[in-house]
C-alpha cells in the first residue's frame, strides 16, 4: 500500500475554516482520510466541507478552543460517527505584529491560549484509549518565528518557540502509546493572518520580508503536503521532529 495514503484515517484538524488549515482539510480529504474540522466561523468552515473531495466523510465542531473544557464531549460524539482519531493538525494560531512596549499580559495570554495550550489540551483529550486509534500522529503548525528572532513578535514567537519544545517532550512521552509527535514551521504562506501582517507592518517592510524568501511567499498546499507526510505511514520512525518548510528562508 502506498505509505502516504491517509485512506480511511479520521484527522481531526483545528483553523480548519481559513488558510492552512483549509488547505490542510482538502488535501487530507484528497488522501482518503475522514475529517473532524473546527473552527469559530460556521459560514467560513461549511465553505471548507463544501470544497473537500466529493464522498468525503466529514463533521465540523462549531467551537472557540480557547473553551477546551467544552470540547471533550463534542469530539467523542463525532469519533462515534467516523472512528477513533488516527492523526491530528494543530492549524488554528492567531498573530499580532507589535513593538515590546505594546504588548501586555492580555495579548501573551490570548496568543498563548490558542496557538499552545489549546493545541496540548487537545493532544491530550486525543491521546485517552478511548478516542485515538491503535497509533496516531500529532502535527503542530509552528513557524520560523518560533526559531528566529523577527521586530515585533515577542509574543508570537515566544508561543511558536513553545509549540516546538512543547511537542518534543510530548512525543518522549507519548512514544509508548504508539503516538508520533511533531511541529511544522513554515515561512511566509499566502493566507488571512499573512495579509493582515502586512497591513500592520506596511508595505516597505513587506516587500523586504518577501526578498527574504529564495523560493518566494508559500502557498498553504505546501504546508498541507508536509503535514500530509507526517501524518502518514511514510513518516512512522519520525517523532519529535520540527519540519522547517520556508521556501529557503531560515538558511539565508
Ligand atoms: N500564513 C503564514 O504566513 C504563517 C506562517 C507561519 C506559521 N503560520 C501558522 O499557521 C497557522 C495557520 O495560519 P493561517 O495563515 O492559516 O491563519 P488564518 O488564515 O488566519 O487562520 C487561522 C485559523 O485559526 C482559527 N482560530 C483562531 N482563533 C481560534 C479560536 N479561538 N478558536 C477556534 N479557532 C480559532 C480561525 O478560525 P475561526 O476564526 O473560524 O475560529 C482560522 O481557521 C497558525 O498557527 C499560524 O501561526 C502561518
Amino acid at each position: 500500500m502506498n505509505p502516504f495514503t491517509l485512506q480511511n484515517k479520521t484527522i481531526l484538524i483545528t483553523g480548519a475554516s481559513s488558510g492552512i488549515g483549509r488547505s490542510c482539510s482538502v488535501e487530507c480529504s484528497k488522501s482518503g482520510a475522514h475529517l473532524i474540522l473546527i473552527a469559530r466561523n460556521e459560514k467560513e468552515l461549511n465553505k471548507t466541507v463544501s470544497l473537500l473531495e466529493p464522498g468525503s466523510k466529514a463533521e465540523t465542531i462549531i467551537a472557540d478552543i480557547t473553551h477546551y473544557e467544552e470540547l471533550e464531549d463534542l469530539i467523542a460524539e463525532k469519533v462515534a460517527v467516523l472512528g477513533k482519531v488516527a492523526g491530528f493538525i494543530h492549524c488554528a494560531g492567531i498573530e499580532k505584529t507589535l513593538p515590546l512596549k505594546k504588548h501586555d499580559s492580555k495579548l501573551y495570554n490570548d496568543i498563548f491560549a490558542v496557538n499552545v495550550i489549546s493545541g496540548f489540551e487537545l493532544a491530550k483529550i486525543l491521546s485517552l484509549k478511548k478516542y485515538k486509534s491503535e497509533t496516531s500522529s500529532f502535527v503542530f503548525i509552528s513557524s520560523v518565528a518560533g526559531m528566529g528572532g523577527e521586530p515585533g513578535k515577542t509574543a508570537y514567537s515566544a508561543s511558536k518557540g513553545a509549540v516546538i519544545s512543547g511537542v518534543r517532550s510530548i512525543a518522549v512521552e507519548f512514544a509508548r502509546s504508539n503516538i508520533r509527535v511533531n511541529s511544522v514551521s513554515p515561512a511566509m504562506v499566502n493566507t488571512p493572518i499573512l495579509k493582515k501582517m502586512f497591513d500592520d507592518i506596511g508595505e516597505e517592510a513587506s516587500r523586504e520580508i518577501i526578498k527574504k524568501h529564495p523560493l518566494g511567499i508559500g502557498n498553504p498546499e505546501d504546508i498541507a503536503n508536509a503535514c500530509i507526510f507526517l501524518l502518514s505511514d511514510a513518516a512512522r520512525w519520525t517523532t519529535g521532529s520540527n519540519l522547517v518548510v520556508d521556501g529557503g528562508y531560515s538558511v539565508c
